[in-house]
């Protein structure tokens, strides 16, 4: 009689009885151990990131949007962090969260996905199932996976498994989260048997799962979710550029659009895109396109248009200051990429600061809350100020502007426009239009 392994599998699941290993501890992978630990399986957090082991040994969380308490209430019995990968021959589930940038040229870097193959491959054993959740070109799971299994003669779907979800995480995002247990999941697998598995296991930690009918299909589903997140943005900050001729507010304009009960999805212009996903997933497409003879002029062009933001916005600084001859500093206020987050990767708002640094030196002042201490010494170059130096009106004397890069909560939003005489806003943050203020 053959036996269906697949299904002792499940059952292992549903019973919280298989160990899980999760592969790199990021904005996605954090999260996802603390879910699993939640519905009470055993985690082996994996990262190769010595610091950040000890600092969760130490129940310190490293990420802004993940609170100490939350950390401090995992059950330590279940939930281990560590950076021996041999834990992997420990595990039932190995789930993999590390991250998948683009390099200078807007080509897939895929270090870290190759170390982590090399791993897998040392210690990867029968009746395992390995998942993949980060952010690629349709193709990458089984072109990175499949060989590793052909070489020890594995018979994939009956004896190992393999499968993809991509992820959701929204980090910061109030609504929606793996930890609230309402983040729906697309999963995928090799054959049927692998998606069985891997839907069995996020239907653990999500409300709401839809399978895929194979793994390119899921890997593109991701793809097509932030392609679509950035021509629309795309569209929308050209659509600024214009409205800024014409004299009309592109915010007033989006809020009367929003009326209409069907046809319009609300998008906004803001100083470009930034994070690890709309700016890096739509080349991960463009990439594999480009190898099948397919030139994505459109996804290409809402690059192009959203990269070229912070520049248009800097311009627009320095023209002022130049125009008025202006001689004071400038506050940049919020520095990482979005509103109410710690990520700085590819913020935009970065590059504004650099380019104004360049060319008024000395007198580009940021204020960012949300970054921690240990954040702000490694940005050398940065002068920052802190909130609780906005309180005094004597400080805000030093300034002729401010720019608000990201909109966060912290913010005191009256203060800062009774204090400042200029206020450039990216963000559309401020309830009433004043002169004062202006939409860039
Ligand atoms: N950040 C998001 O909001 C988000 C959302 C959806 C999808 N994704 C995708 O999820 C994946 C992970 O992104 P992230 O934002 O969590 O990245 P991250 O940079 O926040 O975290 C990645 C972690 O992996 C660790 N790591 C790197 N190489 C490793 C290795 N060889 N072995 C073990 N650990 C290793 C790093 O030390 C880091 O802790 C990416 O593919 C990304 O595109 C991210």
């Amino acid at each position: 009689m053959k036996i269906n392994f697949s299904k002792k599998i499940i059952k292992k699941i549903n019973s919280k009885k298989v160990v899980i290993s999760v592969i790199g501890l990021g904005y996605v992978g954090l999260p996802l151990c603390l879910a699993l630990s939640k519905a009470k399986f055993k985690v082996f957090g994996i990262d190769n990131n010595a610091e950040r082991i000890q600092l969760l040994k130490n129940k310190i969380s490293y990420i802004s949007t993940i609170k100490n308490s939350q950390i401090r209430n995992l059950d330590y019995k279940k939930f281990i962090p560590t950076n021996d990968f041999k834990e992997i021959l420990n595990s039932d589930i190995i789930i993999i969260c590390v991250p998948t940038p683009i390099d200078s040229r807007k080509k897939p870097n895929m270090k870290y996905v190759k170390n982590v193959v090399k791993q897998i491959d040392k210690y990867v054993k029968k009746f395992q199932t390995i998942i993949f959740e980060c952010t690629s070109y349709p193709g990458t799971t089984e072109e990175y996976f499949l060989p590793i299994f052909k070489k020890k003669k594995f018979n994939v779907g009956k004896n190992i498994f393999l499968g993809y979800s991509p992820e959701r995480e929204d980090p910061g995002n109030e609504n929606y989260s793996i930890l609230k247990n309402n983040l729906s999941k697309v999963v995928s697998g090799y054959s049927k048997n692998c998606r069985n598995i891997v839907k069995a296991i996020y239907e653990q930690v999500s409300n709401e799962v839809y399978s895929c009918n194979d793994i390119k299909t899921a890997e593109f589903t991701k793809l097509l979710e932030n392609i679509y997140r950035s021509v629309n943005i795309g569209l929308i900050n050209e659509l600024h550029t214009v409205c800024k001729k014409m004299d009309i507010n592109i915010f007033d304009a989006i809020k009367a659009a929003k009326t209409k009960p069907f046809g319009f999805n609300s998008f906004y212009p803001g100083p470009g895109v930034g994070g690890h996903c709309i700016p890096v997933d739509p080349y991960f497409l463009t990439y594999k396109a480009k190898q099948l003879g397919v030139n994505t002029k459109f996804i290409k062009l809402a690059g192009k248009i959203n990269d070229n933001r912070p520049n248009e916005i800097s311009k627009e600084i320095l023209k002022y200051v130049k125009k008025h001859k202006l001689k004071k500093n400038i506050l940049i206020m919020g520095i990482t990429y979005k509103k109410n987050s710690d990520d700085l990767r590819e913020s935009p708002i970065l590059k504004v600061y650099n380019f104004l640094n360049k060319k008024i030196k000395n007198k580009i002042l940021v204020c960012d809350p949300m970054l921690s201490n240990f954040t702000k010494k490694n940005l050398k170059n940065i002068k920052f100020v802190s909130l609780k130096e906005l309180n005094s009106k004597k400080f805000f004397k030093r300034f002729d502007l401010c720019f608000i890069g990201s909109n966060h909560d912290t913010f005191n939003y009256k203060k800062i426009t009774k204090n400042f005489k200029i206020i450039f806003d990216s963000r559309d943050s401020f309830d009433k239009l004043e002169n004062k203020i202006k939409i860039i």
